[in-house]
């Protein structure tokens, strides 16, 4: 079999895990692979204990590793938009094929790098920049090749999975949690990354490119974490037969494209509702084929090595084709992707679920109901807890139907301008995903 060198440039949670599993299941590997994959190069400042670097040259210069002659393929797990980019760059420029791992860097700089690869004739993969080890980007750019894709909503942020999981399932304070994520592995160098949406937001523009032909335009995705979601959300929620996940969703639609990442309010008896702790899950709902799901570990080192090396595999049984018949980086080929307008978050339309503190008095809920019909929403459903003996607001939650969120912010702010309700209306989005 012909040998294929590798050269993986950082050695942190993904790199040593990919070292390791290309070492333990080299057999099954270079059998599907038709080559001898072997690692040839490290680029790593310090070692992992955890890696066996014998008989590999380990340079302590990850960019010296993009200019060894006989690297074939880099793998960039190195992480962020900084040296992680100038080593994709300059492996491209050096005739490099590239697997990453990395997520912001495609979401930021993908159009760019992409452009770079095809003018050079390399391949750049990236499977594992979308949930960890579940193969969701081979599945929308070949396996639903023959349908025109509606939408997908997805989880795709395990430690903001995590984090909802246990406090709803056992009333855990939200920071506990995600230290506990971070010890695990599971979170960004930067946190907020993951409570704030930020990383989920990279995978969604990555899966909505994909998806419905478009470049990367993570500047246009609107974006909101989970840090406001409160205990008694959860429990309001699980009342009216809902869950709340944190889920990025692209949607097609007649004006453009919705791209958005926030919590949102799903039925119980959705499967994707029950998708828990730190796994992820993508359903994708496509003309011909109907809705599919994809469930797995959207983090961790081995799972997240399992899709770099998948995108290994697939470039070695690629490297000889010409570039023409090759998988297209973004599913569609280059002067075939369309740029659909992706819409202002006041231009969606979804449902509301509301939660406000009203006076218990006579007339406020029929202001309440006033302001919503003025603008257009109308009500699902509407629960007003009983009063305490020594409170004077009573919860209340509504539910509404779908609405353009515009509308609803007028209502909304009516609402909170009543002299007779409390402080300000927490409000989560609500998809059926029917
Ligand atoms: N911080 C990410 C997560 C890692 O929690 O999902 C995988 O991309």
């Amino acid at each position: 079999m012909k040998a294929v060198n590798v050269g993986i440039c950082g050695l942190g949670t993904v790199g040593s895990g990919t070292f390791n599993v290309l070492a333990r299941n080299a057999t099954e590997i270079n059998a599907r692979a038709g080559h001898d994959i072997k690692v040839s190069h490290v680029g790593a400042r310090r070692d992992n204990p955890a890696c066996d670097l014998s008989g590999i040259t380990v340079l302590r210069d990850v960019l010296a590793v993009c200019e060894v002659p006989e690297v074939d393929i880099i793998v960039e797990t190195i992480g962020g938009c900084d040296i992680a980019k100038e080593v994709v760059l300059k492996a491209i420029s050096n005739g490099k094929h590239v697997v990453t791992a990395n997520k912001a860097l495609i979401a930021l700089h993908g159009n760019e790098i992409f452009a770079a690869a095809e003018a050079k004739g390399v391949a750049v993969y990236y499977e594992a920049a979308v949930a960890g080890g579940v193969p969701i980007i081979k599945a929308v750019r070949e396996g639903l090749a023959a349908n025109k894709i509606q939408w997908l909503a997805g989880i795709i942020n395990g430690t903001g999975n995590f984090i909802l999981t246990e406090m709803r399932d056992k009333g855990r304070a939200f920071d506990d949690v995600l230290a506990e994520a971070q010890e695990l592995g599971y979170a960004e160098a930067d946190p907020t990354f993951d409570v704030e949406g930020i990383d989920a937001c990279h995978k969604l523009v990555i899966l909505a490119s994909l998806a419905f032909g478009i470049p990367l335009q993570f500047e246009k995705a609107y974006t909101e974490g989970i840090s406001n979601i409160a205990q008694e959300d959860v429990i309001y929620a699980e009342e009216l037969g809902y869950r709340i996940k944190h889920l990025g969703i692209a949607k097609r639609v007649e004006a453009g494209v919705e791209l958005r990442v926030h919590p949102t309010l799903i039925p119980e008896k959705r499967l994707i509702a029950n998708v828990d702790g730190v796994m992820n899950a993508v359903l994708v709902n496509a003309d011909a084929v109907g809705s599919t799901l994809y469930y797995g570990a959207g983090a961790g080192s081995e799972p997240t090595a399992s899709s770099v090396i998948a995108d290994i595999v697939d470039v070695a049984r690629l490297m000889d084709v010409e570039k023409e018949q090759r998988v297209p980086a973004l599913a569609f080929h280059p002067g075939h992707l369309d740029v659909d307008d992706v819409l202002p978050i006041e231009e969606i339309e979804t449902a509301y679920y509301m939660r406000l503190s009203a006076k218990d008095e006579p007339g406020v809920m029929s202001s309440i109901t006033q302001i919503l019909s003025d603008n257009g929403v109308s009500i699902e459903a509407l629960i007003q807890k009983p009063v305490a003996a020594d409170q004077d607001y009573a919860v209340v939650i509504i539910l509404t139907n779908v609405v353009k969120e515009k509308a609803f912010n007028t209502a909304l702010a009516s609402i909170e301008s009543l002299a007779a309700v409390a402080g300000s209306v927490n409000r989560i989005r609500v998809e059926s995903l029917g």
